[in-house]
């Protein structure tokens, strides 16, 4: 049988907790004996609008069931307002999990400055302002626990989501970065892109696929993520339907010139297939695992490039 993993004593943070994904969170933690505040601004899911509603509703629910939880209404903007409610009401913030979130769909035709602008002050600076503010209790205590939450439309792309896809994928490198810094102080940071029925997706997918997509399928991992005995750190994980897979970063072997005038844009043509070759990839975790002296090396060793001042801008070199 698989080991319990318990969270008394800690105290998280879900924000966004008053529904969906977040909602699942709070219960799922405070089940386990997490002191639990439930952040949410109760917006729609455009962004409008403000309710205390949502999170009470989510804490009435935890305390019924005899776990500990307070509601909290600010924005994510106002991540300090946010700590301040969990220190307030427990003494201390373990774990993190930045969920809120919003849509703005629109072509990038159409797209607004507001309709971007919007979207990244919710998801990008939102998280920021809650991490920033957690960020010194973590370090001074030697412990904590972060997730942030992109998206499958972060990684890939996805029509309508120009503002949305690019915070989210900004939360990747956030997390990345977090999970270096820190590492020595026992914080540690994953990334998560979640896909569960919710308001949010309630439009864009078929009942009978979204009943298999129970936002309490996704909560395992987080909990897991966030267990004082895990050691990941810096990942991204997908995660639905009982489904739970890590990506990362895949590089092709690549092709080296000799840096000189003689590399040129139809130089570059030349070796197109050894660029976008997979065959023999590697996996940089870091700036540093591009091996540049190395490169600058091989290169030195190399002919002069081959001349390609004929190369034809038809895509073709002659
Ligand atoms: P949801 O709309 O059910 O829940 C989001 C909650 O965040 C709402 O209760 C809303 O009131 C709250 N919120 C919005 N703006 C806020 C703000 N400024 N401050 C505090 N709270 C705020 O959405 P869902 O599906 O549960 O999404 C949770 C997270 O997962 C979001 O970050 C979303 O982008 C992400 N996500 C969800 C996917 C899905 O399949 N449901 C897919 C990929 C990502």
């Amino acid at each position: 049988m698989a080991q319990e993993l318990r969270f008394d004593g800690r105290t998280v943070i879900v924000t966004g907790a008053g529904g969906g994904l977040g909602r699942a969170y709070a219960l799922a933690f405070a089940a386990r004996g997490a002191n639990v505040v439930v952040n949410d601004l109760g917006a729609s899911r455009g962004g409008d609008g403000s309710s205390s509603a949502f999170a009470d509703k989510v804490v009435d629910e935890i305390i019924k069931a005899g776990g500990k939880a307070v509601s909290n209404y600010n924005s994510v903007e106002d991540g300090d307002k946010i700590v301040e409610t969990a220190m307030k009401a427990f003494g201390r913030v373990d774990i993190l999990i930045n969920n809120a979130g919003i849509l703005r769909d629109k072509s990038f035709a159409r797209m607004t400055d507001s309709d971007w602008d919007l979207i990244q002050a919710v998801h990008v600076r939102g998280s920021y302002k809650v991490t920033k503010a957690a960020w010194d209790i973590f370090r001074k205590q030697k412990f904590g626990r972060i997730i942030n939450t992109a998206s499958a439309a972060g990684i890939y792309g996805n029509f309508g989501q120009a503002n949305y896809s690019s915070a989210k994928l900004a939360l990747v490198s956030f997390t990345e970065t977090l999970a270096k810094e820190g590492a020595k102080a026992n914080i540690h940071a994953n990334v998560i892109a979640p896909i569960a029925a919710s308001r949010m997706t309630e439009s864009v997918m078929p009942p009978d696929v979204l009943a298999a997509l129970k936002p309490d399928y996704v909560a395992p991992l987080v909990m897991y993520l966030c267990h004082e005995s895990t050691e990941e750190n810096g990942s991204l994980f997908e995660v639905g339907a009982g489904f739970v897979a890590k990506l990362r970063w895949e590089r092709s072997k690549g092709a080296v010139f000799k840096a000189d005038d003689t590399f040129l844009p139809g130089t570059v043509a030349v070796k197109w297939n050894e660029i976008t070759d997979f065959t023999n990839p590697t996996y940089p975790t870091s700036p540093g695992d591009a091996d540049f002296v190395g490169f600058l090396e091989k290169a030195k060793a190399l002919p002069s490039n081959p001349k390609s001042e004929d190369l034809k801008f038809d895509g073709k070199v002659a």
